[in-house]
């Protein structure tokens, strides 16, 4: 049989399967769905599409995922971030996976499209972005008819608009098929549940959706302590720079950007703060950051991380002022945080993968990271092991959820019980040597809880 992976070198199998190993003793809550799940099997028929950083930690969720029941297929849902040696093992152990360190955009939509080839058609989505949901509806529309993309908007926009096209003209009424065959999507990242809950508002979202990304023990733990390990590890691996002392600007102060600055300002770099939501802006003074804006500090400052998800964040009139050799990366989900585009007609030097200098017209060099995608996958390898434990966890139950009971839900945008979320915590805490006090009877009446949880009101924002 033909072989049903694109990966780098499938030699690699045996490196990737050693860190498997060690991945494993850290995802606690993986490996307890495994125990839990792994002789019923809820997720036997489902096909599920993974559309998510093809890495070490993504590999333990995919071998979840089949252990449980499902047939798999996989995709990244980013160019730069894939490790090479996680792929290679996943397709020697008889998972299709299609994912390359450093592949082309239109490498990125074709392997996203082969991840959907089972041959009786996907029924579930895994997603992280949304790239495989969005690809699903805006296909269906375009071979309905509809001229959406007529003038892209950028290089990314080209090569999705490239991609349904030829798919439409290869299998006609494919996308109408597979929207109608999708039952639910699980979707990781803060970024992609926008996008959810945008299409839901228009009347487009087809099917039920649980947001990941929304349960405590994702965006508190993944998104905050993740990036607090993986940003200055990607800054550190792209340019071996000094922190301790450096003026860094962090933008945002959300989630990721509250674990960003946490970052810096653990390694000694000097961290100020721009925001645009006076909470956000409050509780970054209150821990003790400067908060200003980009503006006042952009000639000064050494290192730029941006963290909004938001578009357009630092400008070209920004990169202007920069002093010579700032270094410039993005850790939110998309590049259009930085305008990389700008960049492209002035002389770029590269240094060493996803490490560019670009000279600016003044004859100042700007270091900017993974081409402005996310740099802690880009330039490292991530968040660890046992944070993604949390996250994946939660992932496995969304699945679950949504393929044993996906017809009791309407199309929307749902987010797991509390009760599940108290679980994924649970199940974690062994593993770090937590010991939990116990409430009496008295005391969780006193309190209007139950002893053994929910332990907090949906509104509690932890
Ligand atoms: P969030 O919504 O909690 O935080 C974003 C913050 O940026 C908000 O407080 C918002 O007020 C602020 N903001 C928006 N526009 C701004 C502007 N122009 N200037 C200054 N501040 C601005 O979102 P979260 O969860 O922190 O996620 C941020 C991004 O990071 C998303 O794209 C998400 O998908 C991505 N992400 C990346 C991860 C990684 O490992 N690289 C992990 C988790 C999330």
């Amino acid at each position: 049989m033909a072989k049903d992976y694109i990966v780098k070198d499938i030699s690699l199998a045996a490196f990737g399967r050693k860190e498997l190993v060690i991945a494993e003793t850290e995802m606690p809550g993986l490996m307890a769905c495994r125990t839990e799940f792994g002789t019923t099997k809820p997720l036997k028929g489902a096909r599920i599409v993974g559309s998510l950083h093809m890495t070490i930690q993504t590999a333990v969720l995919i071998e979840t995922l089949v252990e449980l029941g499902a047939d798999v297929r996989w995709a990244s849902c980013n160019i730069f971030s894939t490790q090479d040696h996680a792929a290679a093992a996943i397709a020697e152990g008889g998972t299709p996976v299609f994912a390359i360190k450093g592949q082309s955009l239109e490498e990125h939509w074709d392997y996203l499209d082969k991840s959907f080839a089972f041959p009786d058609g996907a029924n579930m989505i895994l997603d992280d972005g949304g790239d495989a949901t969005l690809y699903i509806l805006y296909g269906a529309r375009m071979e309905a008819g509809e001229d959406l993309l007529s003038v892209p908007q950028s290089e990314e926009e080209v090569a999705i608009k490239a991609q349904i096209l030829k798919r439409i003209a290869e299998t006609p009424g494919w996308f109408a098929k597979t929207k109608a065959d999708i039952q639910g999507v699980s979707e990781e990242t803060t970024t992609g549940v926008h996008r959810l809950y945008d299409l839901h508002k228009k009347g487009e979202l087809p099917f039920p959706a649980i947001n990941v990304n929304d349960s405590v023990t994702k965006s508190k733990f993944d998104n905050k302590y993740g990036c607090k390990e993986s940003l200055v590890d990607g800054i550190r691996r792209a340019t071996d720079t000094m922190m301790a002392g450096k003026v860094a600007v962090v933008m945002g102060y959300g989630d990721v950007g509250k674990g960003s600055a946490a970052s810096l300002s653990g390694a000694g770099a000097r961290v100020i703060v721009t925001e645009v939501d006076p909470i956000c802006a409050l509780q970054a003074a209150m821990d003790g950051f400067q908060v200003t804006t980009l503006d006042d500090v952009v000639e000064t400052a050494d290192i730029f991380v941006t963290t909004t998800g938001n578009k357009d964040v630092i400008r070209i009139e920004h990169m202007r002022r920069m002093k010579d050799m700032a270094i410039v990366g993005n850790i939110g989900h998309f590049d259009n945080e930085i305008q990389v585009a700008a960049l492209k007609n002035h002389k770029w030097t590269n240094i060493k993968e996803q490490v560019d200098m670009i000279e600016m017209p003044n004859g100042h060099r700007l270091i900017l990271l993974s081409e402005g995608r996310l740099l802690n996958l880009g330039n490292a390898t991530g968040h660890p092991s046992f944070v993604m434990s949390a996250s994946f966890t939660n992932q496995v139950l969304a699945q679950i959820e949504l393929w044993t009971k996906g017809d009791e839900y309407q199309p929307g945008v749902y987010i797991l019980p509390k009760h599940l979320d108290e679980k994924v915590a649970r199940l974690h805490l062994d593993r770090i040597g937590v010991k939990l006090s116990k409430l009496d009877a008295e005391q969780a009446a006193y309190i209007g809880v139950s002893p053994d949880g929910p332990f907090k009101p949906e509104h509690y924002r932890y």
